[in-house]
């Protein structure tokens, strides 16, 4: 239940919030006009549109049920939201005795390893965007590499064919770069001792917390998941799934979080807990090695810097494809007015806009220490102008048969802090799958990622989320793999902070960021609204427009199929939504920090 009294607010979400939207809504599609995709809009003349398109917003369908009411948190000073009230209630405790964003953040990310075993984690890896009161702003790449011992073709058999070595098991898994993220962010740029941020975690893991029953479900939902592997111990005592109201204490976390604590990183990269993840890696036929541990580092970068109309986004460089893809999205749609929300025309021009930015990624993107990456084009004005002009606004183009350019389910995690003077940190990290790969080093408590499917295992054969992708992408050792995640931080047109945001759910994490960022920017919804609205994705391959189910009219539907579409409606599991998206956004009393509705989480500030 939301509450926006001051003071301490939390909000729980135990499952999905479901409320009606009043009944009686008709669906209708208006025609928008037909605009030349020439020059970027200016402020003055999107304003001038995007107050129309207010005016002219399509009603939602009737059946549409999401709505964001219940999970939005205000407090004047400071803001957390993440897919744990627990692990968001770390980081406030953590601003309240001082601490600054970065202090908090590097809270989060750690009691989401004890409370999110699903997707927090201390055996995957992840990327931060830190902004600072001052205007500085940095990107740390803390994404898992391939071990020395990987190679192009691994999970592939004597056929050639992929098989699910990439996704499940020992081999799944690349070199975890959480803990050496979590502490270089700490050093750089927090200002408490590692110890201090660490303590609710430790406590979190130590004395346990109560079983709710997002963790319940996430549990028992995984159970197959986690059967095969030393896990299953923990998670399904005597062969059934922890239930709501049990007591959940991981004590073999705590004393690894102990150690890390007292000895920083490298207890986990060269001391006891390497030792235990090699062990496990050689009893279960994986590859990481403790030289593999010993040399991962992760890496500082400046963050992508773009615009849509006027307002400046920073975003996530690669590895990571995020950042890329959410400039080039909206850079395209500079060129064209705001449509109607709802309408067949916005959803027309989004995905013929996603459709473009996910050619360019999946052919052209990859670990920038190994191959070429055109980032500068792929994010210039420019090249947006051009991929623009290419768009009918009338037909939907075709992406064609995959053509490699010379030259991503919900297991994921994002968690937004804004303290209060003003320093922002937007984190999003993964085991990728939920739970990882399944693999659990009961020594450390740990689960450890199936990152290794985020490659591209056969170049031009679909990955786990669909995405065919190309050779910049191979296997190679020592290589990241790319990312589609995006935590992004928007800036008003003052300049002044506005949004922390970032989402989970693989290749729809960019196409869910861009949208609620639309959403707010175009359409002027508020936080809550801009996150309930229906969601559609398109990743290029397959040449498909998905949506949510009962998130478009069925006239909205025969229009985007008359246009030349092929629609469908989105893949059920996970209920057939489109990524999960946390935010904290600057409001006129504080900050607002919305939980996606799709998904469990809490916000708390102060
Ligand atoms: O890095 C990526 O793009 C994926 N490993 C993210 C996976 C993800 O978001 C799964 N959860 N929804």
């Amino acid at each position: 239940m939301a509450q926006r009294a001051r003071g301490v607010m939390i909000v729980t979400l135990a499952g999905l919030l479901l409320s009606c939207q009043p009944a009686g809504r008709t669906a209708t599609t208006k025609p928008a006009p037909a605009t030349l995709p020439n020059t970027p809009m200016t402020m003055e003349s999107a304003k001038a549109a995007s107050e129309r398109a207010e005016r002219e917003r399509v009603p939602l369908p009737a059946a549409w049920k999401l709505s964001s009411e219940g999970s939005t948190v205000v407090a004047p000073d400071a803001m957390v939201a993440s897919n744990s009230a627990l692990a968001s209630q770390a980081g406030v405790e953590v601003l309240r005795a001082g601490g600054n964003a970065v202090d908090a953040a590097v809270a989060v990310g750690f009691a989401l390893a004890v409370t999110l075993p699903e997707a927090g984690n201390l055996g995957g890896g992840g990327y931060m965007i830190i902004r600072l009161s001052d205007g500085r702003s940095f990107a740390l790449d803390y994404r898992e590499v391939a071990p020395l011992a990987a190679s192009r073709d691994m999970f592939l058999d004597s056929q050639g064919n992929v098989t699910d070595k990439s996704q499940v098991g020992h081999l799944a898994s690349g070199v975890p770069g959480s803990v050496a993220g979590l502490t270089a962010a700490l050093a750089r740029y927090g200002t408490m001792p590692l110890a201090k941020v660490m303590a609710p975690a430790i406590r979190l893991a130590d004395s346990g917390f109560t079983v709710d029953s997002a963790l319940a479900r996430s549990i028992a939902g995984n159970a197959s998941r986690i059967s095969p592997f030393a896990g299953a111990a923990l998670f399904l005592p005597g062969g059934h799934p922890l239930t709501v109201g049990a007591m959940f204490r991981q004590p073999a976390l705590a004393t690894t979080l102990r150690s890390i604590a007292a000895t920083g990183a490298t207890a986990f990269y060269s001391g006891a807990i390497a030792d235990a993840i090699a062990a496990e890696m050689e009893r279960g036929g994986g590859i990481i090695t403790k030289t593999d541990l010993a040399r991962y580092a992760p890496a500082w970068h400046a963050p992508l810097a773009g615009t849509f109309r006027g307002y400046t986004l920073l975003a996530m460089p690669p590895s990571s494809s995020g950042g890329i893809s959410v400039l080039e999205t909206l850079n395209i749609l500079e060129h064209f007015p705001a449509s109607p929300a709802g309408s067949a025309m916005s959803y027309h021009l989004l995905a013929e806009a996603f459709r473009r930015a996910f050619v360019d990624r999946n052919t052209k993107l990859g670990d920038p220490a190994f191959v070429q990456v055109p980032v500068s084009q792929l994010t210039s004005k420019e090249y947006a102008r051009q991929q623009a002009s290419s768009i009918d606004v009338n037909r939907a183009s075709s992406t064609g048969a995959f053509r490699q350019a010379t030259g991503e389910g919900v297991n994921t995690t994002h968690y937004s802090v804004v303290d209060d003077h003003g320093n922002a940190v937007a984190t999003t990290t993964t085991l990728n799958d939920l739970y990882g790969s399944g693999v659990y080093v009961a020594d450390a408590g740990i689960f450890l990622n199936d990152e290794m499917d985020d490659f591209a295992a056969r170049p031009g054969q679909p990955n786990m989320y669909g995405l065919v992708q190309g050779e910049q992408n191979a296997i190679a050792p020592g290589k990241r793999m790319l990312s589609a995640m995006s935590p992004t931080i928007v800036l008003d047109p003052k300049g002044d902070l506005l949004l922390v945001i970032g989402s989970r759910g693989g290749p729809r994490i960019i196409t869910s960021v861009a949208q609620v960022i639309l959403n707010v920017i175009d359409h002027h919804m508020s936080y809550g609204q801009a996150m309930s609205e229906p969601r559609i994705h398109h990743q290029a391959w397959p040449d498909v427009l998905h949506y949510e189910p009962n998130g478009l009219s069925a006239a909205t539907v025969d229009s985007l199929r008359a246009m030349g579409h092929r629609i469908e409606v989105a893949p059920y599991e996970s209920g057939g939504f489109i990524g999960r998206v946390i935010l904290v956004g600057r409001v006129a009393d504080g900050w607002e920090g919305v939980v996606d509705p799709r998904t469990s989480g809490g916000a708390a500030g102060y």
